[in-house]
């Protein structure tokens, strides 16, 4: 028992040491596409794709169809124009049709089914920033400004929503408590299937006029929601919602007097020449349609739902347009990072929701935040993704019998497989670029990479004096033996002092490892990383011990490095 109890303590512990500050733990990979890691990665992902490319009746078993499943998977880098990983399939069944295309590649259109709200909620921020995010709907939907003085004196909270409460932000980022999806696909639709399996006839003003169907208009639309049950108040939990997506399309018509088709066709489509990707359908022969047009969804006109998950693209056009969002290209970088941010938590803490994200932390050795949208429609199923700690992305577009299923197939080897191979990527560069061996005068500094998070100071003196052991006496519990020193980068950079020579400085922050301050990690709260509420507590004439800065040359290979208490700048002299 004692030694379990020992053996428990010290993974916990161990655990803890190699925690940073989040993050990433290496500056982006510039070139992973010819790293090794990513050259394992892509033959790991074709050879255990390939593995899963069969038909199977076997529940148990993931299996893609390759004869009724079409799709295509792009993984890539912001920093490289050719994708680092990718993969093109077309369904047997799809290679002899007349309508649609007869092979998938990166030019093949996709229904992208919710992706579409990624677009509005762009749409949203390019025009108002995220100033709006506190205002409430109200202010620019008429119908619900009535709906609120209608309710006066006859609100009840079970059955109707405080509409006044909710916030164009709430809307965004699922926390404004909403009905799922009015009108389309209500059981309705079949009454006597729905009578025979038990249920009762429903008063005719209870069924929707509208849906998939004809779609519903504005009129319709907001005398069906406002009639709906809310599901939980405002920024409660994260709910689910179509409908609020159709709510910030028509909010978005009002901030700009513009319909939200020629809103996405001019401001996102046209700005970015995205050619195959289209808020309406697009000719049928640059599109995949697997299996007839009625009933694959592929000619369904989404009417006011666009904005929820109308629009068409395909695997090129969604890489340029999430570039476009990696690289601060229609927003700030400021605006970007508070964009890319979870709301709320959902029940797995794996799995947090942003404005419209839907965020995954995956990976073993440390979490990785992927900031993913999915989306189904009829045929249809999608996900793109973004690793803002790599400046990569994925599309993955599939079009097919089984699609949802085919496009989760494919997020886990994505996620599973080439997402954890651009830290290593990451910690080739590093060890090629940064590690090495500073020095100048009597002080020397040596950076390794190790299996470990971040840059190791393997050696660090100075008139003879050994840094690593000052530190170490300077904690508040010394431990025995070499501190473990290790470098993360900040994300700060700049040019500004670097002349004509096109130099860079770069800061990163060290995190020492030793025995957490508040005792030996065997509880809930001991356990936890603390990493960052300790940055910077240690100065030296207000300037952190923590605090490094290299210099990077043109090339990409650091020039220098000062470690900024000592107020010294130290020359890589040996790689
Ligand atoms: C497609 O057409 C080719 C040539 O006409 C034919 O050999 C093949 O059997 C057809 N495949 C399917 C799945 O119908
Ligand atoms: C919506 O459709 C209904 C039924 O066809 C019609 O009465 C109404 O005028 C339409 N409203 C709008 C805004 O087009
Ligand atoms: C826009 O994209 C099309 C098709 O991908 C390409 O042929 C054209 O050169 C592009 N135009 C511009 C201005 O980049
Ligand atoms: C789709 O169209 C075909 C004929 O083109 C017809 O046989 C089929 O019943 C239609 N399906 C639906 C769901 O309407
Ligand atoms: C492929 O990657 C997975 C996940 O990282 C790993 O478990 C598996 O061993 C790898 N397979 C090969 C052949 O490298
Ligand atoms: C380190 O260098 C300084 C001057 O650069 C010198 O004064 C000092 O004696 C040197 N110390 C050792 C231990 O070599
Ligand atoms: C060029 O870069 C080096 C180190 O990166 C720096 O010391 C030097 O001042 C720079 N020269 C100019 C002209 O900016």
């Amino acid at each position: 028992m004692r030694s379990l109890l020992h053996l428990l303590a010290f993974s916990a512990s161990a655990a803890a040491q190699n925690c940073a500050f989040g993050g990433p733990i290496f500056p982006a990979p510039k070139s992973a596409s010819s790293s090794t890691a990513i050259q394992h990665a892509r033959h790991n992902f074709t050879q255990s794709l390939r593995s899963i490319l069969r038909s199977s009746s076997d529940p148990d078993v993931t299996a893609i169809d390759p004869d009724v499943t079409s799709f295509a998977v792009q993984v890539y880098s912001v920093h490289e124009e050719q994708p680092l990983v990718e993969y093109y399939h077309t369904a047997k069944a799809v290679r002899n049709n007349t309508v649609g295309v007869n092979k998938v590649d990166e030019d093949t259109v996709f229904r992208i089914g919710s992706i579409s709200k990624v677009h509005t909620v762009l749409l949203l921020l390019m025009e108002t920033g995220d100033a709006s995010f506190h205002e409430p709907i109200s202010k620019y939907l008429p119908e619900i400004q009535e709906a609120i003085e209608a309710l006066e004196g006859s609100h009840d909270d079970v059955d109707h929503v405080r509409w006044g409460e909710v916030t164009i932000g709430e809307l965004v980022s699922q926390a404004a408590g909403l009905f799922r999806l009015y009108g389309f696909g209500d059981l309705t639709e079949t009454p006597d299937l729905m009578s025979g399996l038990g249920f009762p006839p429903v008063e005719e003003e209870d069924i929707p006029p509208c849906g998939f169907y004809p779609p519903c208009n504005r009129t319709q639309f907001f005398n069906g929601l406002l009639g709906t049950h809310p599901v939980v108040p405002t920024s409660s939990v994260p709910i689910y919602s179509n409908d609020a997506f159709v709510l910030v399309g028509y909010i978005l018509e009002a901030l700009t007097g513009k319909s939200f088709v020629d809103l996405v066709e001019e401001r996102l489509f046209e700005r970015l020449n995205l050619t195959h990707s289209s808020p309406t359908k697009p000719a049928d022969d640059i599109g995949i349609i697997p299996g007839l047009v009625n009933e694959t969804f592929w000619d369904t006109d989404m009417a006011d739902m666009i904005p929820t998950g109308g629009i068409y693209s395909s695997a090129k056009d969604m890489s340029r347009f999430s570039r476009a969002i990696l690289t601060n290209e229609l927003l700030s970088p400021a605006l970007t990072r508070r964009w890319l941010k979870p709301q709320a938590h959902t029940a797995d803490p794996s799995f947090s929701v942003g404005a419209p994200w839907e965020i995954y932390s995956v990976n073993d050795a440390r979490k990785v935040d992927l900031y993913t949208k999915g989306g189904n429609i009829g045929s249809y199923s999608a996900m793109m993704g973004l690793s803002p700690d790599h400046d990569v992305g994925f599309t993955i577009l599939v079009g097919g019998n089984a699609a949802t299923s085919a496009t989760w197939a494919l997020g886990d080897l994505v996620t599973g497989i080439v997402i954890p191979a651009l830290d290593r990527a990451a910690r080739e560069e590093a060890s090629k670029h940064l590690a090495g061996t500073y020095a100048s005068g009597n002080e020397t500094l040596r950076l390794v990479t190790d299996h470990g998070p971040g840059l190791k100071i393997a050696k660090w003196e100075s008139n003879g004096i050994d840094i690593l052991e000052s530190l170490n006496s300077l904690q508040s519990r010394p431990v025995d033996g070499t501190l473990d020193v290790r470098l993360y980068p900040t994300g700060l950079e700049s040019t500004a002092g670097s002349g004509r020579n096109g130099s860079t400085t770069v800061s990163f922050r060290s995190v020492i490892s030793g025995p957490p301050p508040m005792g030996p990690p065997n509880g809930p709260l001991t356990r936890l990383c603390y990493t960052w509420l300790t940055v910077g507590n240690t100065v030296y004439g207000s300037v952190a011990l923590d605090e490094f800065v290299f210099k990077i040359g043109e090339d990409g290979d650091a020039v220098s490095l000062s470690p900024r208490a000592l107020r010294t700048s130290l020359a890589r002299v040996r790689h």
